[in-house]
C-alpha cells in the first residue's frame, strides 16, 4: 500500500498528511489515492499491451464518477449491473462500446436503455432474460449483442457468500441450456451473438479456479464453433483478490495476467476481464475518531464514529481489515488489543477485534481502516439514519471531496406524510 504510508509516524496519502485533510472535512470519510487507483489499472493494462484485452472496470466496486473518470481517461471500459451504474459510467466518458451489461435482474427498462445504447454485450443470465432482450430489440429494430453467462459450477475458494460459479448460485446457465439459447439466437435478425461470459467469484486468491474456468470458456466456445456459431469476445469476469492482511501471502497477480494473455493469443478473440476490488481496494481508508473508550473484565472496546452502515464487509462476510492510527508517535511497548466498534445498535457492528494500539490513545484521536476502496462505500447505507459519508480523492498534494456528506435532512425530504396521518 505504498501510497498511504507513515512518514516520520504521520500518515500520508500521496503528499498529504492524513490529519490535515481531518482538519478540513469531518469524520468520518472514505479517502482514496488517485495515484493508486492508476497504479492498479496500470498494472494490468501494461501486462496487456498488444493483445485485445479489454478491462471492463466493475463499477459495483465502487461508482464514484471521479473515480470512472479516471478509469475512463486510462481507456477502461465497465461492467455495469444496473442503469444507474451504465449511465454513470456513460457520463465519466466510457463509450458504450466498452461497455458489458451483467446480473440476473435487468429490468425491461433497462434491457430498452442498454439496447438504445448500442452497448458492447448484454450478459444474459437466463432463457426469459434473452427472450426479453429479443423483443426489445425487435420492437426497436436495432440489433442487440449479446453473449450468455455460463455457470461453469467451479468452486472458487472465496467466501461462500461471494462465490458465484456452482450449480446451487443463482448466476448464469449451464453450457447444455447455453447452447440451445445460441441456437435460437442465430435465427433473429435482432439478435448479434459476439460473446461467451462466465464470473466465478470475487476475492479469488488462488490459480486453480481461474485456469479451471478459462479451459471451461474455451472448450465451449469450440463446441458453439461445431455448431457453426462463431464467437468473437470472451468475458472471463472479475475476482482477482488482494490481500488485505499483514502476512505475505504468494501473489497470483502475475501469474493470473499471463493467463489473461495466453488464452487471448492462442483464441485470436477479444478478452474481457472485469476486475473490481483488484483496482480500487488498496487505494482507499476510511478515516474515522475516537467517540469514547470503555471496558469490562472481558473486552477493553473503542467506540468510533463510522458504523456497519458506513462499511458493512466485516459484518457481513467475517471481512478482516486492518485498523491503525494515524499518528504513531508513542511508545509501541505500550500496546493492547482493543475491540473497535462502531455506534449502531446492532452487536455485529464491529469493525475488527483485537486491534493492537497504542494503550494511550484518547477520545477525539483519529485511526483508519486499510482497504476499503473496494465494497465501502459502494454498500454503504442510511441505517439508523445515518447520512452517507463524505469521500476524499488525492492527487499528489492535493485533496477533493469528491462526494459531500449526506445531511439528515436530505433523506427527510425524500419522505412524505400522507394527509390522512396529519
Ligand atoms: N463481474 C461480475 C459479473 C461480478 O458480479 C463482480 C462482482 C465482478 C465482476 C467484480 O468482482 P471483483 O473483481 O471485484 O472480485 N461485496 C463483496 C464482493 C461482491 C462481488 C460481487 N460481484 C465484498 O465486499 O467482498
Amino acid at each position: 500500500m505504498n501510497n498511504f504510508e507513515y512518514k516520520r509516524k504521520i500518515l500520508f496519502c500521496e503528499n498529504i498528511a492524513v490529519e490535515e485533510i481531518c482538519k478540513k472535512i469531518k469524520t468520518p470519510f472514505y479517502l482514496y489515492s488517485s495515484k493508486q487507483i492508476l497504479d492498479n489499472f496500470d498494472l494490468l493494462a501494461k501486462k496487456f499491451k498488444g493483445c485485445n484485452v479489454l478491462i471492463a472496470y466493475a463499477v459495483k466496486a465502487n461508482s464514484n464518477k471521479s473515480i470512472l473518470k479516471l478509469l475512463a481517461k486510462k481507456g477502461a471500459g465497465a461492467d455495469v449491473v444496473s442503469y444507474g451504474e451504465m449511465s454513470r459510467a456513460l457520463k465519466a466518458g466510457i463509450p458504450p462500446n466498452k461497455i458489458v451489461f451483467s446480473g440476473v435482474g435487468k429490468t425491461d427498462l433497462e434491457i430498452s436503455r442498454a439496447i438504445e445504447h448500442k452497448i458492447l454485450q448484454f450478459n444474459i443470465e437466463s432463457q426469459q432474460e434473452f427472450l426479453i432482450i429479443e423483443q426489445l430489440a425487435r420492437e426497436k429494430k436495432i440489433k442487440a449483442n449479446i453473449a450468455i453467462r455460463i455457470n461453469p459450477d467451479i468452486e472458487a475458494g472465496g467466501h461462500p457468500k461471494i462465490s458465484t460459479g456452482k450449480k446451487t448460485d443463482k448466476f448464469g446457465v449451464s453450457s447444455d441450456e447455453a447452447i440451445k439459447i445460441y441456437i435460437s439466437a442465430k435465427n433473429s435478425p435482432y439478435l448479434n451473438i459476439v460473446g461467451v461470459d462466465m464470473h466465478i467469484g470475487s476475492q479469488i486468491l488462488q490459480m486453480k479456479p481461474f485456469k479451471n474456468s478459462f479451459k471451461k470458456i474455451e472448450k465451449f466456445c469450440k463446441e458453439l464453433e461445431k455448431n457453426k456459431i462463431k464467437i468473437k469476445h470472451l468475458d472471463v469476469g472479475g475476482g482477482l483478490g488482494i490481500n488485505y492482511s499483514s502476512k505475505k501471502i504468494k501473489d497470483i497477480t502475475k501469474e493470473y495476467t499471463n493467463l489473461v494473455k495466453d488464452i487471448s493469443l492462442r483464441t485470436k478473440k477479444k478478452i474481457i476481464i472485469e476486475p473490481g476490488r483488484f483496482i480500487v481496494a488498496n487505494a482507499g481508508i476510511l478515516v474515522t475518531k475516537i467517540l469514547y473508550k470503555k471496558s469490562n473484565e472481558e473486552k477493553k472496546f473503542i467506540i468510533v464514529d463510522a458504523g456497519m452502515n458506513d462499511f458493512i464487509r466485516p459484518a457481513l462476510y467475517d471481512a478482516k481489515h486492518l485498523v491503525k492510527q494515524i499518528k504513531l508517535n508513542k511508545d509501541k511497548y505500550k500496546e493492547e488489543y482493543f475491540d473497535i466498534v462502531g455506534p449502531i445498535c446492532e452487536t455485529a457492528d464491529v469493525i475488527t477485534e483485537n486491534a493492537k494500539l497504542n494503550k494511550s490513545i484518547e477520545r477525539g484521536d483519529f485511526l483508519f481502516i486499510e482497504k476499503v476502496g473496494a465494497y465501502g462505500s459502494a454498500m454503504s447505507s442510511t441505517y439508523n439514519s445515518r447520512g452517507l459519508i463524505p469521500e476524499v480523492l488525492v492527487s499528489k498534494n492535493m485533496f477533493f471531496e469528491i462526494r459531500k456528506k449526506m445531511k439528515e435532512d436530505d433523506f427527510l425530504k425524500l419522505e412524505k406524510v400522507p394527509s390522512w396521518i396529519k
